[in-house]
C-alpha cells in the first residue's frame, strides 16, 4: 500500500455517486475515505460510512445484507487471501452486502508494474530510501514475494477478477483511470461491479417483461403446427414461443445459447419439461447434431440476426438442414431490413414495461446500420425506475442485415427451396415497408 500514490487512489475514487452508505476496505481505509468524503461533498461527511481496514473484517459484512450502495476495495485486501477460491468467496460475500443499485469497486496494482518497484512514494512524496530486496514475482503460483522474509500477496488477474464477480452474479467493467501525478508511482487499474441483466433481471426476465406476443404473430406460427408434430426451436430463448407450441399438443425440442434465457425458459416450462413433451438443450445453432429429424423448425424474433457474419449463418442452415426430414418446413421470422435501410440508418426506440416486482423499467434501444458490411449496431440501456438503476450493455450489440436474396442463395446452398415470403401476418407481400420479413423454407 505504502507503494500507492494516495493522491492517484482517491483521484481515481471521486467521481463515484454516492446514494447511500459506502464501506471503504483495505489498509489506510479510514484515510482513505475522509479523503474521499471531502471529495464527494463537503457536508456529507456524516454520510453512513464504514471503514474495514483487515480483510478479516470482511466477516463481519455478512450480517449486512443489501445495504451498501457503494463497497471500495483497496489495494492490499484481495491480494491478502492467498487462495483463488477464497477470493471469489469474499467477493460472493461482498456481493450479498450490496443493495440492488449498488456498485462494488475494486482498485488493484497494475500488473505492469509488478517487477519495477524501486522507488517509494507516499502520498506524493518520495521517499528516498530505495527498496533493497525488490519483489519477486511467481506467475505459476500467482503471488508476488515481498522484501520482507515469508511476505507474499496475490497476483489478481484481469481473468480472475472477470470470471470471479461474473460468478458472483455481477456484470463487471474496467474503467480508464486518470493519473494526476506523473511520478512513478505503482499504477493502479478500477473495475467496477454492479447487479446487471444477468443477475437480478436475468437477460430472460428482461426479455419477456419487454417483449409481449401478439395474437397474429401467434395464430400465424400455429397455423403450421399439427398435433404430436416434431417441432425443433432453433434460438429458443425464454420460451415466449415454445409454450403455444406445446399447447397445441408439439412435442418441443428448443436449442438456445444463453443461460439466463434457457433458465428462464426451465423455470416457465418446468410442467412441459417433467411431462417428458419439452427438451431444452443448452446449445450453439450454428453447430449442432441431435443425430435425429424433426418434422417443422422455427426460427423466430431476430435469432438470425443475432448471428452477425454470413458464414456462420450458412453453418446454421447447413446445421438445420440436416435436422429435418424430406418435406420439412423451416419458418424464419425477423425484422425487414428494407425499411430502415430504405429510409435512413439510424433509429431510437424507447419501450417501458412493468416488471414482474413492480417497478418500471423503461428501455432505450439506438440502433445504426453499416449497409456495406451487412451489419446493424445496437446499444441498449435499461433503467428501472424506482430503483434509480441503470443497466448499460457495456458494448453495442453486432448483428446482421439479411436480405431476401440472401435467404434465397442460404437456402440454394444447404437443400432447402423458399416456398412462402410474407411482409406480415396475414400474408401480405413483402414490400420495403412492411414490418416483418418472413420466410418458409422446405426441406428437399
Ligand atoms: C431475440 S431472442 C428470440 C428468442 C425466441 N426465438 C423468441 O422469439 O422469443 C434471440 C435468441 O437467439 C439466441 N441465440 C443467438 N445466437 C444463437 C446461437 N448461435 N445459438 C443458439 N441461440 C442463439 C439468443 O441467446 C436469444 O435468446
Amino acid at each position: 500500500m505504502s507503494l500507492i500514490n494516495t493522491d492517484d487512489l482517491v483521484n481515481n475514487l471521486a467521481d463515484l455517486r454516492v446514494n447511500g452508505p459506502v464501506g471503504v476496505i483495505g489498509p489506510k481505509a479510514r484515510e482513505v475515505f475522509a479523503l474521499l468524503a471531502q471529495k464527494w461533498n463537503p457536508h456529507r461527511e456524516s454520510a453512513a460510512q464504514c471503514t474495514y481496514e483487515q480483510i478479516e473484517d470482511l466477516t463481519s459484512l455478512e450480517g449486512k445484507k443489501r445495504y451498501y450502495d457503494l463497497l471500495i476495495l483497496l489495494p492490499g485486501v484481495l491480494d491478502r487471501v492467498h487462495q483463488v477460491e477464497e477470493r471469489y468467496q469474499k467477493i460472493v460475500t461482498l456481493a450479498q452486502t450490496l443493495r440492488p443499485d449498488g456498485q462494488i469497486v475494486l482498485m488493484v496494482v497494475d500488473l505492469g508494474n509488478l517487477g519495477l518497484m524501486e522507488r517509494r512514494w507516499d502520498d506524493g512524496v518520495e521517499i528516498i530510501e530505495q527498496i533493497t530486496k525488490p519483489v519477486t514475482v511467481d506467475w505459476i503460483g500467482g503471488v508476488r514475494h515481498h522484501s520482507d522474509p515469508g511476505e507474499k500477496t496475490a497476483i489478481l488477474t484481469r481473468s480472475e477478477i472477470l470470471l470471479s464477480f461474473t460468478a458472483a452474479g455481477l456484470m463487471v467493467k474496467e474503467e480508464p483511470l486518470r493519473r494526476k501525478n506523473t511520478d512513478p508511482s505503482v499504477g493502479l487499474q478500477r473495475f467496477v461491479a454492479c447487479f446487471g441483466l444477468y443477475s437480478q433481471y436475468s437477460s430472460g426476465q428482461l426479455y419477456d417483461a419487454l417483449l409481449g406476443l401478439s395474437e397474429e404473430y401467434k395464430a400465424f406460427v400455429l397455423s403450421y403446427i399439427s398435433p404430436d408434430m416434431q417441432v425443433l426451436e432453433l434460438a429458443s430463448g425464454s420460451g415466449r414461443f415454445s409454450i403455444h407450441l406445446l399447447e397445441k399438443g408439439a412435442q418441443v425440442t428448443g436449442i438456445e445459447i444463453d443461460t439466463g434465457m434457457l433458465n428462464q425458459a426451465r423455470i416457465k416450462l418446468s410442467h412441459w419439461l417433467k411431462k417428458g413433451q419439452l427438451e431444452l438443450i443448452h446449445g450453439d445453432i450454428r453447430r449442432f447434431d441431435l443425430k435425429r429429424q424433426f418434422d417443422f423448425a422455427f426460427l423466430s424474433g431476430e435469432a438470425l440476426n443475432q448471428i452477425s457474419e454470413v458464414e456462420d449463418r450458412y453453418l446454421a442452415f447447413q446445421s438445420i438442414s440436416t435436422h429435418l426430414k424430406p418435406g420439412a418446413r423451416l419458418l424464419i421470422v425477423t425484422d425487414n431490413p428494407g425499411w430502415y435501410l430504405q429510409m435512413g440508418y439510424r433509429r431510437t426506440r424507447t419501450r417501458s414495461r412493468q416488471l414482474p416486482d413492480g417497478n418500471l423499467l423503461k428501455m432505450t434501444e439506438e440502433r445504426t446500420y453499416d449497409p456495406i458490411g451487412m451489419h446493424q449496431m445496437t446499444a441498449e440501456q435499461y433503467f428501472v425506475s424506482s430503483k434509480q438503476t441503470c443497466f448499460q450493455l457495456i458494448n453495442p450489440i453486432q448483428t446482421g442485415i439479411i436480405l431476401p436474396n440472401e435467404i434465397r442463395l442460404q437456402a440454394h446452398l444447404t437443400g432447402f427451396r423458399l416456398v412462402e415470403q410474407y411482409g406480415n401476418y396475414q400474408r401480405e407481400e413483402l414490400l420495403p415497408s412492411s414490418p416483418r420479413a418472413i420466410y418458409i423454407l422446405e426441406k428437399s
